[in-house]
């Protein structure tokens, strides 16, 4: 034991020794630690029902991120019970796992939106989005309602779709070449719904924003936050909590 000691000492007493035998320690833990992340293809489990978001959910969610809606709405609902009885079943990695970037947050001005889709209906979201005082009195939300004048620009939709493949969502072909024609089907719910339904399951075509014909911003953010979190199907995916 003692011998050992006076080894240790020759280290503790030559500062380059210390240094690269500390250099050494660390670079074996962190190679422990990062190597295996190149050889496994995905941290995240797959979860039954998480599709890519269609165009004009995506465009949407090009909305939400211009406007700054995460400075004050996180979209993370963490397993604590207080967060789960309020909002819903906590976030799963898997359900943003098609984001770039994702919108987590830990910024609560307003409540976490991970859930709000189907929680209220689409003229509630206009007016609020329009106008959040109308229907919360002592909302300090600023009000968006230039977004309901502005035609929604798909000039550029299947390039997205394109660019989002690159870093592996999996968008077909076909669904990039139909990318600016399924954002007027679903805006609308009139044209080839079928086939919008086909590529996107359970995606809600219909005319979000009270303006029939006309596809504007607000059709997309609504069409976007009426489909946050209702992708996976919690009740048939948790059956111990049902029987509770
Ligand atoms: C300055 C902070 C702030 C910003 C920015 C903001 N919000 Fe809010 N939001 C709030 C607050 C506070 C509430 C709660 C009161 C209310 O319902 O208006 C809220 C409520 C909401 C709700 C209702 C949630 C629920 O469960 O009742 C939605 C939906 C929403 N915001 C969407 C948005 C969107 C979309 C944007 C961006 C276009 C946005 N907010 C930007 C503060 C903000």
């Amino acid at each position: 034991m003692a011998n050992l000691l006076n080894r240790h000492k020759v280290i503790e007493r030559n500062v380059t020794l210390l240094a690269v035998l500390a250099f050494l320690t660390v670079a074996i833990g962190g190679i422990v630690e990062i190597a295996p992340l190149f050889w496994i293809d995905s941290t995240v489990t797959k979860v039954e029902g998480v599709r890519p978001y269609t165009p004009l959910e995506l465009a949407g969610r090009d909305i939400y991120i211009r406007e700054g809606c995460y400075g004050c709405h996180s979209q993370m609902i963490r397993p604590f019970r207080d967060e789960t009885e309020r909002y819903g079943h906590y976030s799963l990695a898997a359900e943003s796992m098609y984001d770039h970037p994702f919108q987590w947050g830990s910024k609560r001005t307003g409540p976490d939106l991970a859930r709000v889709g189907g929680r209220y209906s689409d003229g509630w979201h206009v007016q609020h989005l329009k106008d959040p005082r109308a229907v919360v009195p002592e909302s300090i939300m600023p009000p968006y309602a230039f977004l309901a004048d502005r035609d929604l620009d798909v000039s550029h939709i299947g390039d997205h779709l394109v660019a989002l493949r690159r870093v592996g969502v999996p968008y077909t072909n076909e669904e990039i070449a139909k990318a600016a024609e399924d954002v007027t089907t679903q805006a609308t719910g009139e044209g080839d719904t079928a086939g919008l339904l086909k590529r996107y399951p359970k995606a809600v075509a219909r005319d979000f924003d009270g303006k029939p014909g006309q596809v504007t911003e607000m059709d997309a953010l609504v069409a976007y936050l009426q489909g946050l979190g209702t992708q996976v199907d919690f009740k048939s995916a948790a059956p111990r909590e049902q029987a509770r």
